[in-house]
């Protein structure tokens, strides 16, 4: 049961895909983990669209999760749980994520998996609901996580909603947000109106605005910092596009070279 309050529900968001958003969440976490080694952090990948935080984490490495995404199990009260996926270089940390639950848990069998099966909303809310609504958690968390970080798709659709629905009902704290852009203009034209849209949700305060896929010499953050003044918004740093950064992405590590950017959450 998920009887203690987490003491942070971290959500890591933006306008539009592929500008960061995972790489910053995995980030985040692993700075909570490394923070806090008496607490749980659950690392939660919400992405419906876009699932890959068990690849960037290093998870999908583990033969074991390819095979059998997911590992039922039976709790002390009885009642079926799914396992969370360990990190194994951090024993706070377990992670779980949405598209395997649908794919497998909820299509019963697992036939849906990786067959681009297109999800309803009912059954998405459903998911969020399970995952971390009010009647406790489907996932058997080794113990109540304390921080929560969650990485959702881009936009305000209908998992954002799922969650504030969720939190609601749970009377969590302030969720809280750091948004992600790069500073190209497709990630800005998409990040305005998000950061437009964040502004009347009441349950959500965003902490910040981080600058991802920077080259100083050629693609400064300069568009990003503007955005985030525009909307009343701390500027939390940038992080510049490297071969390194994505080659180690590519092999399931996470650089933690940039990692000052998420301080304010920690
Ligand atoms: N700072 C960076 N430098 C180089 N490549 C990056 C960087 N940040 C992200 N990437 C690349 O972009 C891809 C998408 O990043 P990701 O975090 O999954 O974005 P999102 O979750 O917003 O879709 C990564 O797999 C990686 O290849
Ligand atoms: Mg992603």
């Amino acid at each position: 049961m998920l009887s203690k309050k987490p003491k942070n529900v971290i959500l890591v968001g933006s306008g539009k895909g592929g500008v960061g958003k995972t790489f910053l969440a995995c980030m985040t976490a692993l700075a909570l983990a490394r923070k806090h080694p008496e607490e749980l952090v659950a690392l939660l990948d919400l992405d419906v669209e876009g699932p890959n935080v068990l690849s960037m984490i290093g998870i999908e490495r583990l033969s074991r999760f390819i095979q059998e995404p997911l590992l039922e199990c039976k709790t002390v009260d009885g009642s079926l749980k799914w396992l969370p996926f360990v990190q194994q270089n951090h024993d706070n940390l377990e992670v779980f994520s949405i598209k395997p639950y649908l794919d497998f848990a909820l299509s019963g069998n697992g036939s849906a998996l990786d067959r681009g099966k297109v999800w309803r909303e009912l059954d998405i809310r459903q998911a969020v609901e399970h995952l971390f609504g009010s009647r406790g958690s489907a996932v058997a968390w080794s113990r109540p996580p304390v921080y929560y970080v969650m990485d959702t798709p881009p936009g305000v659709g209908v998992v954002m909603k799922s969650v504030l629905d969720s939190a609601r009902a749970r009377m969590l704290p302030k969720l809280r947000m750091m948004v992600v852009s790069t500073p190209k203009k497709p990630s800005i034209d998409k990040c305005r109106p998000f950061l437009g849209t964040l502004a009347s949700v009441r349950e959500i305060e965003v902490v910040g605005v981080v600058a991802n896929m920077v080259i100083e010499a050629g693609r400064p953050a300069a568009p990003v910092r503007k955005m985030a003044e525009d909307y009343g918004h701390k500027f939390l740093g940038s992080i510049p596009e490297t071969l390194e950064i994505e080659r180690a992405l590519d092999r399931g590590e996470i650089p933690m070279d940039y990692a000052g950017v998420v301080d304010v959450v920690l």
